[in-house]
């Protein structure tokens, strides 16, 4: 949601800054723009639309310059027009800024500002914090000294102008009296700073600084960044300099390439063998016959005394923290509750002492997450994060928790975050299980069961073809219902969300059974049901819902995991993958379902990677 790019350095600053933008496209954005400061003048350049668009616009039109901020806008305040796209000018023209988050007082201030004579050209939040940075940076102490401190000005405004707003930011600035100088600053929108040599970047995550440098600094909440082309200078909202530190950026140039794909999202599809591979990598324990993590940071004491588990998260990360409740509950005896973000920071559940929280989430961004997350820590529970991002909010907030190591997901629509989560799912059933009653044979079964999978997967990604032909039959159908019961009921929701976010076809999750409680009054010959049937202790039950509707004329596609199984007698569509413990097979399971809703969009001609009004991380509540 909302991307930020900056560059201060000896290069043209607008080079550095279009390619960041088109690396962070896959957040999700309906306008972009930059701007860039040099000899006294800021120079905007902005339009609605695709990032293409604003490169057409820079070349007729090119924004010079060596210093120079850019943003992709997602729209919150104000439709996606060419005004309210980012960078938004403050002043006369004193000051330009690019805003990620929210504003929320962004209405009593732009009074103050009008009354003072400031006019607007936006509808945006985002133009009022320019105006009144302006106003603070022209309405400046005498105190304020410049010949100990030449970006003191700078700081004290910046400072004066953060402590009126109420809401989020990721803010990133330019000054036309200090041309060479970018400020950031942040709460609860990320930033980062990449270390180069003799230049340095601004970016809202680190994929655009894949391939120019290889150190990154995290800023936190609160801390506001001077950035220069050879300097970096972090301080404290209210408590001055502090130290920052410089980290390795763990994604490398070609993890952002397309390769031999079309598309991000089906080159991530493919890249789930070596994800769950890497998943699993150095975290299983054949001689205790266990999983092992690094970064639980929880006492052994601790960890045995944990009684329940609340398992948070939003969208498809809700899906594996589902997954997830069930294998926890069958292999570790635990009971787990999974309760939706947005719902549980608003929620006061009675919690007992021994709960633990996990947190999933891919980007470790989600504002809602983030929140429950400080909710429960708030009230004494440790909180541990399964993430993929390395050093995101959630990541650092969190107590311990553990990476998924997926490599950056840059189709909107998540897919190998999702089976490395439900690995990690896994992993923590066979830890917690082992803990208490897991014999030691079950616990090695469990690993034997994990080992193999990758290649599990690989020969799901098989189905390919199969699954291609099938996309063809019923792309264009406008509803689709998605079923399974137990381990594959979160696989049928997940299946289903799918194909509603990145072809706008109506699908619905259900567990199979509750088809005759209502949803089966869907079922025509025109809405086809996905239903997810491998062997199971649920197998002759499922059945029993498939033939259900196939009575009522409703056509099946059917996942199994035996070719010969009686579902394949019924179903007029078959998609056969590994059969595996039941416990995986929602992992192996998805792999086709993914593959689905990949073609189905490609066949409807939407925009698989970048799907309409979507964001890759969610920062807006
Ligand atoms: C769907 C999808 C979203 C995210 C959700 C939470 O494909 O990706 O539903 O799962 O927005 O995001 P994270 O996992 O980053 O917290």
């Amino acid at each position: 949601m909302c991307g930020i790019v900056g560059y201060v350095g000896s290069n043209e600053a607008a080079d550095f800054l279009l390619e960041g933008l088109r690396r962070l496209e896959y957040r999700g954005y309906d306008s972009s723009g930059v701007v860039t400061a040099q000899d006294g003048t800021i120079d905007v350049k902005k339009t609605a639309g695709r990032v293409e668009s604003l490169s057409q616009l820079l070349k007729t039109s090119p924004a010079r310059g060596g210093v120079g901020i850019g943003h992709t806008r997602w729209a919150t305040h104000g439709p996606a027009t060419d005004e309210n796209a980012h960078p938004h000018l403050g002043g006369d023209q004193i000051v330009a800024l690019v805003h990620n988050g929210v504003i929320e007082n962004y209405r009593g201030l732009k009074e103050k500002l009008l009354e003072r004579g400031y006019e607007f050209c936006s509808d945006t939040d985002s133009e009022v914090v320019a105006h009144l940075l302006a106003y603070e940076l022209r309405n400046l102490s005498d105190d304020v000294n410049e010949s100990i401190d030449p970006y003191a000005p700078l700081i004290v405004a910046v400072q004066n102008m953060l402590t009126q707003l109420q809401g989020t930011y990721g803010l990133a600035m330019v000054f036309r009296d200090w041309p060479e100088v970018i400020v950031t600053a942040r709460l609860g929108s990320p930033l980062v700073l990449g270390v180069g040599d003799g230049e340095n970047f601004i970016a809202s995550d680190g994929s655009p600084l894949a391939g120019r440098t290889e150190k990154i600094v995290y800023l936190a909440d609160h801390e506001i960044a001077i950035v220069t082309a050879d300097t970096i200078r972090v301080i404290h909202r209210d408590q001055g300099d502090v130290r920052h530190d410089i980290k390795v950026l763990d994604i490398e140039a070609a993890d952002i390439d397309l390769g031999r794909f079309d598309h991000y999202m089906l080159k991530e599809i493919f890249e789930q063998p070596e994800t769950v591979r890497n998943a699993l990598r150095g975290r299983l324990d054949r001689d205790e016959a266990t999983a092992v993590f690094g970064g639980l940071n929880l006492s052994a004491q601790q960890l045995q005394s944990v009684q329940r588990f609340v398992l948070t998260a939003c969208g498809t990360s809700w899906h594996s923290a589902l997954v997830g409740e069930y294998m926890i509950e069958n292999l570790a005896r635990i009971p787990v509750e999974v309760e939706y973000a947005s719902e549980l920071r608003y929620r006061n559940p009675p919690l007992s002492t021994g709960t633990l929280l996990f947190a999933l989430t891919q980007s470790g961004e989600t504002i809602d997450t983030l929140a429950a997350l400080r909710e429960m820590k708030r009230k004494g529970h440790p909180t541990m994060s399964i993430c993929n991002v390395v050093g995101s909010t959630i990541a650092r907030e969190a107590d311990g928790g553990i990476y998924l190591h997926a490599g950056p997901e840059i189709g909107v629509a998540s897919t190998k975050a999702f089976t490395a989560q439900c690995v990690v799912m896994s992993l923590l059933a066979l830890y917690f299980g082992r803990l208490h009653h897991l014999s030691y044979e079950a616990g090695l079964h469990i690993i034997d069961d994990l080992e193999k999978l990758p290649e599990q997967v690989e020969t799901a990604l098989a189905t390919h073809d199969r699954v291609r032909q099938i996309a063809e039959k019923y792309a264009d159908r406008n509803n689709f219902l998605y079923l399974g019961r137990q381990y594959n009921f979160p696989a049928a929701l997940e299946g289903a969300l799918k194909l509603k976010e990145i072809s706008y076809v109506h699908a619905e999750g259900y567990p199979a059974a509750e088809m005759k409680h209502g949803p089966i009054a869907l079922v025509d010959e025109q809405t086809p049901s996905v239903f997810i049937v491998p062997q199971s202790a649920v197998y002759d039950k499922v059945l029993a819902n498939l033939e259900e509707i196939k009575a009522r004329g409703g056509p099946v596609i059917a996942v199994v995991d035996d070719e010969d199984s009686r579902v394949t007698e019924v179903a007029d569509d078959v998609i056969v993958v590994p059969a595996v413990s039941d416990f995986l097979q929602p992992i192996v399971a998805s792999v086709p379902l993914q593959m689905l809703a990949y073609h189905i969009a490609l066949i409807r001609g939407c925009d698989v990677d970048k799907p309409r009004n979507l964001a890759k991380s969610v920062t807006v509540e």
